[in-house]
């Protein structure tokens, strides 16, 4: 069946709802063994866009495939190859944590002794084999979330999608989620394709991210290329405007944005801002720090700068 390998190609990719265009229109491939980041706030289409290339929603125009499998026309196959976390928790309240991964194994024709020995390596995995015979509700959410893994891994995918795999997380269970994730790729080189609105994850495990918003792709690339490009080297935050300060950063052509009474200096090669800063007005409350992803978002899809 697989005549393909690439693992995600989509096409004029579009999802309507009524009027609404919730993907409206997207191109864009995953790699073999790349990490691919969804990235933007909430209603820009990422879960949709994981929806329609997982075969858990009909797409309305434009083409998805799989493994060179289209979604459309082999649901079952395209299935079979990956490993799902959804947004929404949809374990079985009535089931204990084993047997949760027992029951869905059996999708897959998993059954016996072999699912047995993979539900407990999963449990082992995400370090919940002290709570196999827990009901679900007795989960907290982090545990949930891991179990949610555990469950995408039975199939032994070769893609793994994760939509939101750690929104709501402390951070014991966030780094432990990334670990995971990491690992696959590393023992195992699992592709994935995820979705989150933290910048920090997505620098963290992501080697491509696309930001969208509104349905529509704004703009992809590596993390740290994206940061470079787009923001530089250093964000100087700068607030309680000294008398001429806000003048000053208004004349000096650098590129900055002024929201509720902050400025946010973009400084491209770094060290040069702040320079001026301790020069010319050496009493401005202000902070140095590296540009992030966020900064990018915020450029880009936020507030209008004043170039
Ligand atoms: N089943 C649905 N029916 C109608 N509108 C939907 C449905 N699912 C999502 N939407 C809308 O589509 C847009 C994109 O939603 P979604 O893909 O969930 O975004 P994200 O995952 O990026 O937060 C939003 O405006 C949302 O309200
Ligand atoms: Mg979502």
């Amino acid at each position: 069946m697989l005549t393909n390998p690439v693992p995600v190609e989509a096409r004029g990719l579009i999802k309507r709802y009524g009027d609404l265009a919730a993907v409206a229109g997207i191109d864009f491939e995953v790699s073999l063994g790349e990490c691919v980041g969804f990235l933007g706030p909430n209603g820009a289409g990422k879960t949709t866009t994981v929806k329609m290339l997982t075969c858990f929603t009909p797409i309305t125009a434009g083409t998805a495939r799989v493994f060179g499998l289209d979604c459309a026309d082999h649901p079952r196959e395209v299935k079979r190859l990956l490993g799902i976390c959804p947004q929404e928790d949809n374990l079985d309240p009535d089931f204990s944590t084993r047997k949760n991964l027992l029951t869905y194994a059996r999708y897959f024709g998993i059954t016996g002794r072999e699912a047995a020995r993979r539900a407990d390596e999963l449990l082992d995995l995400v370090q919940l084999r002290d709570k196999a015979g827990a009901n679900i509700r007795e989960l907290s959410g982090g545990m949930k979330r891991r179990l949610m893994l555990a469950r995408a891994l039975l199939n032994e995918p070769r893609l793994l999608v994760l939509d939101e795999p750690t929104t709501g997380l402390d951070p014991q269970a966030r780094h432990l989620i990334w670990q995971r994730v990491r690992a696959l790729r590393a023992d195992q080189g699992v592709t994935v394709l995820l979705t989150t609105h933290y910048m920090e994850e997505a620098s963290q495990l992501c080697d491509r991210v696309i930001l969208m918003e509104g349905g529509r792709i704004l703009l992809e690339g590596h993390p740290d290329a994206l940061v470079e490009s787009e923001v530089g080297r250093e964000v100087v935050e700068a607030w309680e405007a000294v008398p001429g300060f806000a003048e000053f950063v208004r004349a000096s052509g650098w590129r900055h944005e002024e929201a509720d009474g902050r400025l946010y200096i973009h400084d491209v090669t770094g060290d040069v801002v702040a320079a001026a800063i301790q020069g010319q007005f050496p009493g401005q409350q202000r902070l140095i720090r590296r540009a992030t992803l966020e900064d990018v978002f915020l450029h880009r899809a936020g507030r209008a700068l004043k170039e």
